[in-house]
């Protein structure tokens, strides 16, 4: 019998994933239970839906963190483990052909990093298996991610995207999508790595898009979906049955690449 994960999840805002995450734990679909709800937003609903079932909850309000360094960076509360070179090498939400002006990405990376050590102050409390973003629209860096994936080539942070990865990546996954005139869209759950929704594809969920669909239906119709597809991804993590390994494929101009995916192990086979 696969015995119960603890689960971290950080959110932003409705936290229906999350509710679903719950709901699916207490009927013991997923084996884990749920032991910390984070959020970056003070206000975010889901963080009452937590505390309704029990759970802790704590936020870290990224916006006043963010205005504070933006105001003041000369007395910003830089972590003194922070390495801004080293995050910016590993980072690739920003590259050089971008033509970000590097002050604009010192200055994101850096503010970010403020409010994920504040994050992981408070997740230090609740020992997790497991993180899970559900809704979480902010970008986490190397800074947070290497401090949460502390075991090689065992990622732990997943991610549900609003769209067929990669296609979409970013904010409005299913806009983006029924703008684009899609005849089918879905959702990922992955996990995260230091790109934007790049990371190792776990499990995905596709529909049609049919001639009466508005966004507004397509959102809908996405959204249950993703109720589904999270916990069932959760639930595959918590038997062990999610191994992550490189494979080496040959690019479009011939360049040899290597590339992170997820295997599935079948029921056991577990690792
Ligand atoms: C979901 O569509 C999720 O894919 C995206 O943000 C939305 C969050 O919804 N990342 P909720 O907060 O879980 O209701």
């Amino acid at each position: 019998m696969t015995s119960k994960i603890r689960i971290g999840a950080l959110i932003s805002g409705t936290g229906s994933n999350l509710q679903a995450i719950i709901d699916a734990c207490e009927k013991g679909a997923v084996a884990g239970r749920v032991e910390f709800i984070g959020s970056d937003n003070p206000n975010a609903a889901g963080l009452e839906k937590g505390k309704r079932h029990g759970i802790s909850t704590f936020s870290v309000d990224y916006g006043a963190v963010i205005r504070a360094y933006y105001n003041d960076r000369a007395h910003a509360a830089v972590p003194a483990d922070f390495d801004l070179d080293e995050i910016r090498s590993k980072q690739t939400l920003f590259s050089v052909d971008d033509e970000v002006d590097p002050d604009k990405v010192a200055a994101f990376l850096t503010s970010r990093a403020i409010a994920e050590a504040r994050l992981l102050k408070e997740m230090i409390a609740h020992p997790f298996e497991l993180l899970v973003l559900a809704g979480f629209m902010r970008t986490l860096t190397p800074y947070f991610i290497d401090r949460v994936n502390t075991t090689k080539d065992e990622p732990r942070i997943m991610n549900i995207h609003p769209a067929l990865l990669p296609s979409f990546p970013g904010i409005d996954g299913y806009g983006d999508t029924f703008r684009y005139g899609c005849k089918v869209a879905g959702c990922t759950v992955h996990f995260i790595d230091y790109g934007e929704d790049s990371g190792p594809i776990i499990g995905q969920r596709a529909f049609p898009i049919q001639f009466d669909d508005t966004l507004e239906t397509v959102r809908e119709k996405g959204l249950a979906q993703e109720w589904e597809l999270y916990p069932e991804c959760i639930h595959l993590f918590a038997q062990g049955r999610l191994k992550t390994v490189k494979v080496d494929y040959e690019s479009r101009g011939g360049m040899k690449a290597e590339r992170t995916v997820v295997r599935i192990l079948p029921p056991g086979k577990e690792s």
